[in-house]
């Protein structure tokens, strides 16, 4: 394993950007190709930031922010903030406390978790670690729908007795995608760094093209039905950014949508998910609670993201540099410095509650955003 668990986590780290930079020098070049890595040309992943910098705020002045607060309520859960885990693979690849720091430093700082369907930790471990201040934080597991039924069917399980909340349905990555630094990094999983959850007969979803990925098993609508079906926990789509498959989900009775490109990890060229999250906000009103996922660096881009109609955002990257900066103190940093910088923000816009905010706070500029 190549990061120590002593070593401190220096006192110059003031923001998400400062984590990058240090966990690039602790990381080794195959495991920096895997997290930081993006399909092809990295447009996408290079998209998902510039769209949140294009939007720029409008703040209100003056205004009281006696009792404000960033709390917001989602699926039942009052959570004290909007900011979330999203879901990682193999994180015992960036430190080897892995997915557990990540559950012990999300539940600290009130923050959602969303466990991967290849973590590298046995998924009641996690749920167990998963520690969280009243009222409780979301815990919710991953799914990627496996060829054999069975298994699924027993991966969603396990999530139930764990005390999962909700299964997330990821549907944009049949295939693995064009990873090509992946490639070019000979990317390996090191020894003893595997899918824990998954029967290790499992063929893996690191194979390219339509034969060596999972295309024969790939999701269809008539799934996301049978999953709705048989299990008793909402189910939520990872994943979309079309607003015709939103309108589909939401009749199909999917419990909300997580508007997501995969963190530029599978089609590159795929749009911006701060373009898309409007226009799919428009489509499906108040109807379906939206997420979004894809470059949230900044507490502005929480701020952002919410005025554009997602009731959480879940970030990725950021929390694999803190966990590889320093374990679950890593983590925290992390999600600390984004909830101190979303509530600055909220003050200097003169918004004292979340669930108030109205698309009028951003002004559209930039080419990401030209047609609307
Ligand atoms: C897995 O979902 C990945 O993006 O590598």
């Amino acid at each position: 394993m190549n990061t120590p668990r002593s070593k401190p986590l220096p006192g110059n780290l003031v923001n998400l950007a400062d984590h990058e930079a240090h966990a690039r020098r602790r990381l080794d070049d195959n495991a920096w190709a895997y997290f930081n890595g993006a399909a092809a040309d990295g447009l996408t992943l290079r998209a998902n930031r510039t769209a949140w910098d294009e939007l720029t705020l409008v703040p209100r002045v003056l205004g009281t922010m006696a009792g404000g607060h960033t709390g917001i309520e989602l699926l039942g859960h009052q959570l004290h903030h909007p900011v979330m885990v999203a879901p990682m693979a193999y994180q015992r690849m960036a430190h080897p406390d892995g997915e557990i720091a990540t559950a012990l430093a999300a539940g600290a700082q009130g923050a959602g978790l969303v466990v991967s369907t290849q973590a590298s930790a046995r998924l009641e471990d996690i749920a167990r670690a998963f520690v969280t201040l009243p009222p409780a934080s979301p815990l919710w597991f991953q799914l990627y729908l496996q060829p054999d039924r069975e298994v699924t069917l027993s991966l969603v399980t396990r999530a139930e007795a764990a005390g999962f909340n909700a299964l997330v349905l990821t549907v944009d990555a049949p295939v693995t995608g064009v990873r090509d630094a992946e490639r070019r990094a000979a990317f390996r999983l090191p020894t003893g760094i595997t899918a824990v959850n998954l029967p290790s007969s499992r063929p893996g979803r690191d194979g390219h093209g339509l034969a060596g990925g999972l295309a024969q098993s790939t999701a269809t609508w008539a799934d996301v039905e049978w999953l709705i079906s048989t299990s008793r926990l909402p189910v939520i789509l990872k994943g979309l950014l079309h607003p015709l498959d939103a309108k589909l989900a939401l009749s199909l009775g999917v419990s909300a949508v997580i508007v997501s490109n995969h963190g530029g990890r599978t089609l590159d060229t795929a749009i911006a998910t701060a373009t898309a999250l409007p226009r799919i906000a428009d489509a499906v009103g108040d109807s379906l609670p939206l997420l979004v996922d894809g470059g949230i660096r900044r507490g502005t881009d929480v701020l952002k993201a919410l005025a554009l109609g997602a009731r959480a955002v879940l970030v990725g990257r950021p929390i694999i540099w803190g966990l590889a900066n320093a374990g679950a103190v890593g983590v925290a940093h992390v999600l600390r410095l984004l909830i101190d910088e979303l509530e600055m923000a909220m003050v200097l816009c003169g918004e004292p509650s979340l669930a108030k905010l109205r698309p009028d706070l951003i002004d559209r500029i930039g080419t990401s955003n030209r047609s609307r």
